[in-house]
């Protein structure tokens, strides 16, 4: 069972004195950006979609060798992206007591606080979110989504559209990259599972000693996040350093998940990151996350591994999700048993 955060941060903080159940003395090395590279890789949509030979190779090469990218030129209209980026930060901006009507509900993931809190007196992050399930539409439970301010709805439901789409086509470049037929990937997506969570970072005077977001790979196929403000946190691991992401006004910040890693048997690598947070400013950004549908089965396709050995199990999704949730996160430890 999850546990429940009963005051969320937004209305627990403010001055020099941080909670002790946030502080982690250990927490935050220095990121180091490695020699040469200053710059996850950058994969330009319209390119991708106009030829299908030099981008898509690079996208190729980028799931391997990093398992995160930026996307440029994306298909997403300025008016949806700009209007989730206002909307988010109304949101986070409202007074406790309209937050509050969008709480999770015990044992549940969705709504307003926090995820992955599995015992009393377990280490929190330093935000709050609100996590919704965006598609298929009929698993919306429409009670956690705001009603203000007042085109938070139509908005998401424009926006989760279109990051489903690009999630498709992505899908589809890198089946055939890998020699699979487009379709063998979104296929499985068809009804899947999308989920958008919208996360709040508030400044903290302790910054070196709180975690925004603790280390950890992502359980999905391809989660694609959108920076809300000039505020960067992300950072990757590489090398067995942090490497610091620095999103591009607009990208979308593209990362490999575990299912994904999983489904190509280890050729595409689902990365571990965090979140760090500011000593003076607020970070706002928010990830959609793709995953096959609920009665898909998560494990090496069998495309890939015709000829070689299985590197993972295979397991239903609903029980795959259940075991991803809970548990708190821990690097890439989820992802690791899984491995055969
Ligand atoms: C994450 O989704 O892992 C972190 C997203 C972010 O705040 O950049
Ligand atoms: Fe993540």
């Amino acid at each position: 069972t999850l546990f429940f955060v009963c005051c969320n941060l937004s209305c627990a903080t403010g001055g020099a004195d941080v909670p002790s159940r946030y502080l982690r003395p250990e927490a935050v090395a220095d990121a180091v950006a490695v020699a040469g590279e200053d710059q996850i890789p950058i994969i330009d949509y319209q390119r991708l979609l106009l030829d299908h030979g030099e981008e898509s190779a690079r996208l190729h090469r980028v799931c391997q060798d990093w398992g995160f990218f930026q996307l440029i030129n994306h298909s997403v209209p300025d008016d949806v992206v700009e209007g989730m980026k206002a909307n988010i930060q109304q949101f986070f901006q409202f007074p406790a007591e309209v937050k509050k009507q969008f709480t999770q509900e015990r044992g549940q993931l969705e709504g307003y606080g926090q995820l992955f809190v599995v015992s009393e007196d377990q280490k929190l992050d330093w935000a709050d979110m609100l996590y919704l399930y965006t598609q298929p539409p009929e698993d919306r439970n429409l009670r956690f989504w705001p009603d203000q301010p007042a085109n938070f709805k139509s908005t998401l439901d424009k926006y989760s559209a279109a990051v489903k789409d690009i999630t498709d086509t992505l899908l589809a470049t890198m089946a055939q990259n890998l020699g699979l037929e487009p379709e063998v990937i979104a296929d499985t997506c068809v009804g899947g599972i999308q989920s958008v969570r919208m996360n709040y970072y508030p400044p903290c005077a302790q910054a070196d000693k709180v975690v925004g977001f603790s280390p950890h790979s992502d359980s999905d196929l391809l989660t694609l996040v959108l920076q809300v403000n000039h505020v960067q946190g992300l950072q990757i691991k590489r090398n067995g350093s942090w490497f610091p992401v620095k999103p591009l006004e607009g990208a979308f910040v593209v990362n490999v998940g575990d299912i994904l890693e999983i489904f190509t048997n280890g050729r595409y690598k689902s990365i571990e990151h965090r979140a760090v947070v500011d000593p003076k400013e607020e970070r706002l950004s928010v990830a959609a996350f793709h995953s096959p549908h609920i009665h898909a089965m998560i494990g090496p396709l069998k495309e890939i591994v015709v000829h070689e050995d299985e590197a993972y199990k295979t397991v239903d999704h609903e029980d795959f999700m259940k075991l991803f949730f809970s548990a708190k996160l821990e690097g890439k430890s989820f992802l690791d048993r899984m491995k055969l």
